[in-house]
């Protein structure tokens, strides 16, 4: 049965797409040839009274003086004159006349000796069909990209729209999926057809979407001009999520080059303009469904409008098309608002708990984990992993997470990577009866594993020195002492799976970490690639993205029990596409409570609390050497997945007693952090470290409770107490309120609460926090 979720009006040449209860994304075809995003917004009603010129008329695009026209000048045509520079395009090939970025380059190879003739020029509609479900992708021989699937209780439709160059038969399939929710996303695929079938087509570029913003767009709530801003996180190692809000002063592009998605920046934007703040004004989000090189642009026009487009990035990946051979672009998600930067994230936040996530994890209250790293890095025995363990057991901790070190020779990160089997120096009998010991604590027990990389010093090197990535004739670099193994191997595939699988069988394990701790660097094509291979030379780090999710794919799926945990020296790898296989992130190595509060705060953009891992850990801090008390870390954790990273067996008495309070207190309301909606309350957006109060409250679903966080990051003296309105509660009804910290407890109405405000009093020193828990008072209404 096909849905009312996309329908095309033949009459007036347009497709109409519902995303949500909210928007319509409309899509028109301009002179039947060019498909162009007639509106994103809310929805435009009966257009019965339109005239069939409607999508002419629609858009100003009247030639100027020195522009190129569109098409030749028709006399006999009404109105001939217009020019692809000033429509909002679809998916634009360039060399038309539209002088702004296309979102494919290709050329077609039509002698052996691979000399490009002909650059494919012109891409116009050809036909379109409406589907029932999601859109299909291509499988390669490595493996099949994540994508969002199809929320519980809902159903998808799909727009297929085929287009296709004349000249050099190159033929792209742009797909538009919607969901019945009512918060749905707006998800893009293009699949890439060579329908030639002598000639090879070498695509230079393969983008994933276009979005033309026209400058009408971008006006404000008051109908003046606002320059658009490009909200973006970006940082490195144990710097991620800074959140950077900046005009679109010309060309905005961020992306990776490092094999990864990368902790320079996070595969995602928003665009709003400059007037948008959290709760007004219009929005777009745009992400990417991807792990590896990946590009998000956006480029002013001359008419101050916007086109954002991104995917595969092609500095470092092309791909050639074998003669009627087709090629799927990693999957984006485009989202609107128009009541401001906060019903974004939420839509977001749904998204990645209904379609991204493995459909276990959305319903799963995440435990309250000990883990090893930061209390003995590599230097333990089973004695003292059963001590961590007991204590963490004692203080209410569900699950003990040995990190690095328990496998081959590993005592620093010099040796062993590849090495699937147990260290017996350190563990003696094996990791049976340590985890039979663990459990008998009352403690579950959980694994580390980093499976994509090899030590030059491992047996698996020296037994297979040509596994990992290189390029031929050149020295191996090595990043953290390791080098990347080459996953398009399928026998190492089927080693990794094999020697893994082993290890979980051999004891109860209900947890696994999994990490990549390097980037690529001079990490080519192994020499397996050889000769007879070339076309597929320039795509092989997709290659080996493919095959990482295949791996992926493989263990999840044979250990459904087992709950996954991503990685990749923090939040290196935290995108979408990795999210598909696990259910929470450990989103940075930083676990100093002040910048987490930023890196968390950034992170909340794009991924939903329920999957932010968040560790108390010893003070001076590992990372930046700063001093916080229990509680300000705590904190910070609690509005995330609380864990801790610190040996448990040398805390104090107070300490302990602190701990035990917290975690009993925590246990009672993650709920409401695990699957409550969030709410940003304070934090200005700017440059990273500008803000220095961040107050967040999650809300639960059914309104009935709420847990309030406030934060000073950094101390000041002489601040008045803060009163922070919430959000997302029941206006009608009575909230009683207890501070966790500060033994006061309170009752207000929704209303009060919203419209005048909580106060967090002031207190001194770093973070200060106010943590709160709102209970709706029984039935009673006010
Ligand atoms: C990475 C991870 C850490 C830890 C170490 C172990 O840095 O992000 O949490 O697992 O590797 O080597």
């Amino acid at each position: 049965m096909q849905s009312r979720l996309i329908s095309f009006d033949a009459r007036l040449g347009i497709f109409r797409l519902l995303v949500g209860q909210n928007f319509e994304y409309t899509i028109g075809l301009y002179r039947a040839k060019w498909p162009v995003l007639l509106h994103f917004g809310k929805s435009l009603g009966d257009l019965s009274h339109q005239p069939p010129s409607f999508v002419f008329d629609s858009i100003p695009a009247q030639t100027r003086e020195f522009a190129v026209p569109g098409e030749n000048e028709r006399p006999s045509a009404p109105n001939p004159s217009y020019s692809l520079q000033r429509i909002p395009l679809e998916f634009p090939a360039g060399e038309s006349g539209d002088l702004r970025s296309p979102a494919y380059k290709a050329f077609e190879i039509v002698s052996s000796d691979g000399i490009a003739k002909k650059p494919a020029l012109e891409i116009t509609y050809v036909s379109h069909r409406i589907l029932d479900g999601l859109a299909p992708k291509v499988t390669e021989t490595e493996g099949v990209l994540p994508g969002g699937r199809v929320p519980k209780d809902a159903y998808a439709t799909t727009l297929e729209l085929t287009l296709e160059d004349r000249v050099t038969n190159l033929r792209v399939l742009l797909y538009y999926t919607v969901f019945s929710t009512p918060d749905s996303v707006l998800l893009r695929n293009v699949t890439y057809v060579n329908a030639n079938s002598t000639h090879k087509i070498h695509l230079a570029r393969a983008y994933s979407f276009n979005l033309d913003i026209m400058s009408s767009s971008t006006l404000d709530g008051n109908g003046n001009h606002a320059p658009l801003d490009v909200i973006s996180t970006r940082g490195s190692w144990a710097r991620e999520f800074g959140l950077v809000r900046e005009p679109v002063a010309n060309t905005f592009s961020i992306g990776s080059r490092s094999g990864i998605s990368s902790h320079q920046a996070w595969p995602g934007i928003y665009l709003c303009p400059s007037t948008t703040t959290e709760y007004s004004g219009d929005a777009w989000a745009v992400c990417l469904v991807y792990s590896g090189d990946w590009t998000l642009t956006a480029e002013r026009d001359e008419d101050d409008g916007i086109r954002v487009q991104g995917g595969l990035n092609s500095e470092v990946t092309e791909w050639t098309l074998e003669p009627g051979a087709q090629f799927s672009a990693p999957e984006a998600v485009l989202a609107k608002s128009e009541t401001g930067l906060m019903a974004l994230t939420q839509t977001l936040h749904s998204f990645v708990r209904e379609s991204i996530l493995p459909a276990k994890y959305a319903t799963m209250t995440r435990p309250i984990l000990a883990n090893g790293w930061e209390a003995v890095y590599f230097n333990f025995d089973a004695k003292k992993l059963e001590d961590l363990a007991g204590r963490a057991g004692a203080l209410g901790i569900e699950l003990f997470v040995l990190d690095d070190g328990w496998f081959g020779k590993r005592d620093s990160d010099n040796s062993s990577l590849g090495d699937w089997f147990v260290n017996r120096r350190k563990l003696p009998e094996g990791l049976g009866p340590l985890v039979d010991n663990i459990n008998a604590k009352g403690v579950q027990f959980g694994l580390w594993f980093e499976p994509e990389m090899i030590s030059p010093d491992s047996e698996l090197y020296r037994k297979h020195p040509d596994w990992c990535l290189s390029f031929e004739g050149r020295d191996r670099i090595e990043g953290r002492n390791q080098l990347i193994l080459d996953l398009a191997i399928p026998e190492v595939r089927d080693y990794l799976f094999d020697s893994i699988s082993a290890i979980l069988k051999s004891a109860n394990i209900v947890y696994v970490k999994l990490d990549h701790n390097r980037k690529f660097a001079l990490s080519g094509p192994g020499a397996h690639w050889g000769k007879g291979r070339d076309a597929r030379y320039t795509g092989y780090r997709h290659r080996h993205v493919l095959a990482a999710y295949t791996l992926m794919e493989r263990l999840t799926t044979a250990f459904l029990n087992i709950h996954f945990e991503g990685c990749a020296g923090g939040g290196g790898r935290s995108d979408y596409g990795m999210m598909s296989f696990v259910g929470t992130y450990w989103i940075s190595d930083d676990t100093d409570a002040v910048v987490r509060c930023e890196i968390q705060h950034g992170c909340s953009l794009f991924l939903p609390a329920m999957v932010m891992s968040s560790h108390v850990s010893a003070v001076p801090n590992h990372q930046t050497g700063r001093i916080t008390t229990l509680k300000a870390r705590t904190a910070v954790a609690m509005s995330g997945v609380l864990g801790y990273e610190l040996d448990l067996t040398k805390m104090t008495p107070k300490e302990w007693d602190e701990v035990k309070k917290d975690v009993e207190w925590y246990k009672e309301r993650r709920g409401i952090v695990h699957f409550g909606d969030m709410f940003r309350l304070r934090a200005a957006y700017g440059s990273r470290g500008s803000m220095n109060e961040v107050s967040i409250v999650y809300v639960s679903k059914d309104k009935s409770e709420a847990l309030f966080f406030y934060f000073r990051p950094m101390a000041t003296a002489n601040q008045k107490d803060a009163v922070v309105r919430l959000k997302g509660l029941d206006s009608g009804a009575k909230y009683v309120f207890d501070y966790y910290y500060d033994k006061i407890r309170r009752t207000m109405t929704g209303r009060e609460l919203m419209n005048r405000g909580l106060v967090a009093p002031y207190k001194r020193g770093d973070i200060a926090p106010v943590v709160a828990y709102l209970k709706r008072e029984g039935t009673e209404r006010l």
